[in-house]
């Protein structure tokens, strides 16, 4: 029997909403059909972009949105993508497919998606093959109030006031793709391209260092030591992929083996934080940085049929765990991790939403996103959960996982996962404080019936989630079953 034990009247501190972020790249169709199709598409739109996209992103209260990279940060001239779009300069996308772009889509669009979507926008500059000045124009056109030469240009082409934008990434992966650079050496350009990344008018801006990849302690260390008193937070990627990077396993057509490999590479990401973490408290004691994860998700290779270079890839309820896993790990570490941007929200890599044509599906890993969006901004919970074994060959994992939340009104919310591929996880749950004691419960579950299971265009819903209602309350105590291969979510509501 799994047993999960929850502090009622203990917090952990607040888990940030920002951890629900997500990212958008101009790669593939995430940007160009994913989101945006043009105000002359016959496929119904709101200013150019798709509206059933707009809708299903609205109902997963998405809180920030990054763009527009990724690889294609460090390429991209934001000058490009302003004025009218018929004389907007046309671009290579040499990163993802080489596809000669026409830049409809550009700083005005994505500012606009945002204020749709009720999110705060996360851009990411040029350092790769930018110039400072580039970069430094791109902060005063959006954000400067008075007369000036940028905020003048930004008036010109249909935008009289300056948005509000806070999070701003001085580079992206600048160790590769982002060109090739020594941590030294990227630690002095982030502190000479940062310098002119201006605060205008009341406008603050949250500066992101370009952070490690992976297990890259030598560059955390680096980056720390020569230039963590200029920034307000630094980046991580981690992706999970179950074989290796020329070998990466398909998203569909998967066994037993590619299961337990995967949801074990998901849960390095707590070792990958936990070590990061103990780099940034040794420069950082006061926790001011933050640790952006600001890539994270699964990545197999391309649908069969698909451009390799677009990462279109299906999802399954593997990726649903694999989410859920992930975000536990990121509200237990809620006091460094101040963001976390789940790659890529449609049609690329672990997408919550899928498009072809004027169709549309939300996979598994949405319904994850927005069963869980109840912990956003919600207390963390003490808790600990002792975990069954769940056993593979001669390898363990803990057979669940688990997370507790106190929402604003004071509902408090339970996540679990069972990880087991063949087995019900039986959870005793038992709450502990003054603010246990029984309450109304309901709850929502997601599992299918096979590990490959994922919805198509044809069949949509065939990954979805439903009301739970197995368990038994008495007093303080809570029993319940979780189903093989499941994600469950209990509210405990308030009285
Ligand atoms: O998300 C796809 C790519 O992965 C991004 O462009 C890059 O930053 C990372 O390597």
């Amino acid at each position: 029997m799994n047993k999960v034990t929850i502090q009622t009247d203990h917090t952990r501190g607040k888990i940030s909403r920002h951890i629900y972020g997500h990212f958008s790249e101009h790669l593939g169709r995430c940007i160009y059909e994913g989101i945006w199709v043009g105000e002359e598409s016959p496929i119904p739109n709101t200013e150019g972009m798709r509206s059933d996209v707009l809708e299903a992103l609205k109902a997963l209260q998405i809180p920030v949105l990054r763009w527009p990279g990724g690889c294609f940060a460090d390429e991209y001239h934001w000058k490009d993508g302003i004025g009218p779009q018929e004389h907007r300069k046309r671009m290579v996308n040499t990163h993802w497919g080489g596809l000669v772009e026409n830049n409809h889509f550009g700083t005005h669009e994505f500012l606009r998606l945002c204020e749709l979507l009720d999110c705060e926008p996360y851009i990411s500059g040029n350092v790769g093959s930018g110039t400072v000045q580039e970069m430094s124009e791109w902060v005063e056109y959006i954000t400067f109030p008075g007369d000036s030469p940028m905020a003048n240009l930004r008036r010109e082409n249909g935008r009289q006031d300056p948005w509000k934008l806070k999070y701003f990434g001085v580079g992206n992966e600048n160790w590769g793709c982002g060109g090739n650079m020594r941590p030294e050496y990227y630690a002095d350009e982030y502190r000479r391209y940062q310098t002119y990344v201006r605060n205008y008018g009341d406008n603050r801006i949250y500066k992101i260092a370009c952070g490690p990849n992976e297990g890259d302690y030598a560059w955390m260390e680096e980056l720390m030591r020569i230039a963590g008193r200029f920034m307000n937070g630094i980046s991580l990627h981690y992706y999970t992929v179950p074989g290796t990077w020329s070998a990466k396993g398909s998203a569909t057509e998967f066994g037993e083996e590619e299961w337990f490999a995967t949801l074990k590479k998901s849960l390095h990401m707590d070792e990958l934080i936990k070590r990061h973490k103990a780099i940034m408290d040794r420069y950082d004691p006061e926790k001011r940085v933050g640790l952006i994860v600001d890539e994270w998700g699964t990545w197999y290779e391309a649908e069969p049929g698909t451009n390799p270079g677009f990462l279109y890839q299906q999802n399954t309820i593997r990726d649903a765990l694999v989410a859920g896993l992930t975000l536990h790990i990121f509200h237990e570490h809620c006091d460094r991790i101040h963001m976390a941007n789940l790659a890529q929200i449609v049609n690329v890599l672990q997408a919550v939403v899928l498009t072809e044509g004027d169709k549309l599906l939300l996979t598994p890993t949405y319904h994850v996103m927005h069963m869980f969006k109840v912990h956003q901004d919600a207390e963390l919970l003490e808790s600990r959960c002792d975990a069954s074994l769940y056993a593979f060959g001669d390898e363990r994992l803990p057979q669940i996982s688990a997370s507790a939340s106190r929402d604003g009104k004071g509902h408090i919310h339970i996540s679990l996962c069972n990880l087991d591929h063949t087995s019900d996880a039986p959870v005793r749950i038992e709450l502990r404080g003054k603010e246990g004691a029984a309450r109304p419960l309901s709850g929502s579950l997601l599992t299918a019936a096979g590990m490959q299971e994922h919805n198509t265009f044809e069949h949509p819903s065939r990954v979805a989630p439903r009301a739970f209602d197995s368990f038994k309350q008495e007093g303080n105590e809570i029993e319940i079953v979780l189903p093989p291969m499941s994600v469950a979510v209990l509210k405990l509501a308030a009285e």
